[in-house]
């Protein structure tokens, strides 16, 4: 609570309720409250509730998908960690999605542990971020992370290859974030979105941070590494979900415009043709004919 109310003490956060929350309709507002005041964790995640709801709609996803496809565990990263305040934000929410699933989260961050590298150009957003920005207190990070998660430290492109080559089947990929500012940064890290298929979820979340400023656009940054990944890699596809919106309670917050869907089109899942389940019956009112229920997961 009194991390909520010194959160709610910074300008920017006061911006985000007042343009983002208080925009909302007014009874969704009143019953957020009585969520807050009652409400299960899950009940939480769906009113946006939770600090970081990116995080807490990613995790939760993920967990439930993995419990679907017959997991107990799964993998989350956070590209991008400087100070550690979304990993931490991370490790907190894990803890609860954990109890809540019973699915276990095994998380991993990057950085340099020095702060932002060079960038190479104007796709590199060098009228938002500067070579050192962001650095790292590294021990005291490390303090309060240990046995929680790893931070794998080193330009992204030196270590993204080993990371691959260590994921466990056992435990795929569910949410990324991505949080490297640059273009070039972010091409770094989508060469671990070109693993193998299982190595994720077959719908894996993927939260881009670095879109959303007035001179972020499709042709630097976060979105231009996106585009140029798509293009070269048909059968992974980082897309929008155009509906995702209309599935959220609040819908004007920036997160919902920044949650991707990773969709591993090559993975075993989306390919399997001999399914073991009753065919679909459709219903039919007019004929007063009751098909059984149909459940896409
Ligand atoms: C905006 S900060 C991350 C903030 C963090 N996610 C948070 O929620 O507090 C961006 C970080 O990305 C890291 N970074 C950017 N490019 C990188 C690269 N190529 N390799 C490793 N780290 C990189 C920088 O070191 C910096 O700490």
């Amino acid at each position: 609570m009194s991390f909520l109310l010194k959160r709610l003490s910074q300008k920017n956060s006061w911006n985000k309720v007042f343009k983002q929350r208080l925009t909302e309709p007014f009874h969704l507002n009143v019953i957020a409250l009585f969520v807050f005041i009652f409400g299960s964790f899950r009940k939480k995640v769906a009113y946006d509730l939770v600090i970081r709801p990116q995080h807490a709609f990613g995790l939760l996803n993920a967990a439930d998908q993995a419990k679907l496809r017959g997991f107990n565990e799964i993998t989350i990263i956070e590209f991008g960690v400087a100070n550690g305040a979304g990993l931490m934000n991370l490790i907190a929410i894990a803890n609860k999605v954990t109890k809540e699933t019973g699915v276990k989260i095994h998380i991993y961050g990057f950085d340099t542990g020095e702060g932002m590298p060079e960038p190479i150009d104007y796709r590199d957003h060098p009228e938002y971020y500067n070579t050192g920005d962001f650095p790292m207190n590294k021990d005291l990070l490390e303090e309060k992370i240990k046995g929680k998660a790893t931070i794998i430290y080193g330009p992204i492109k030196e270590k993204v290859s080993h990371f691959i080559t260590n994921i466990s089947k056992n435990a795929p990929i569910g949410f990324v974030s991505i949080d490297v500012d640059y273009y070039s940064s972010t091409k770094e890290v989508l060469e671990l979105l070109k693993a193998e298929a299982t190595c994720f979820l077959p719908l894996t979340y993927v939260y881009l941070d670095d879109i959303f400023m007035s001179h972020h656009n499709e042709k630097c940054g976060e979105m231009l590494a996106v585009s140029e990944f798509n293009e070269e890699q048909p059968r992974r596809q980082l897309s929008y979900h155009r509906f995702f919106e209309n599935q959220r309670i609040f819908k004007n917050a920036n997160w919902v415009k920044q949650l991707y869907y990773f969709h591993v089109l090559d993975h075993p899942y989306r390919s399997d043709l001999k399914r073991d389940r009753k065919a679909y019956v459709l219903d039919n009112p007019y004929l007063k004919f009751e098909g059984n229920k149909k459940q896409f997961d």
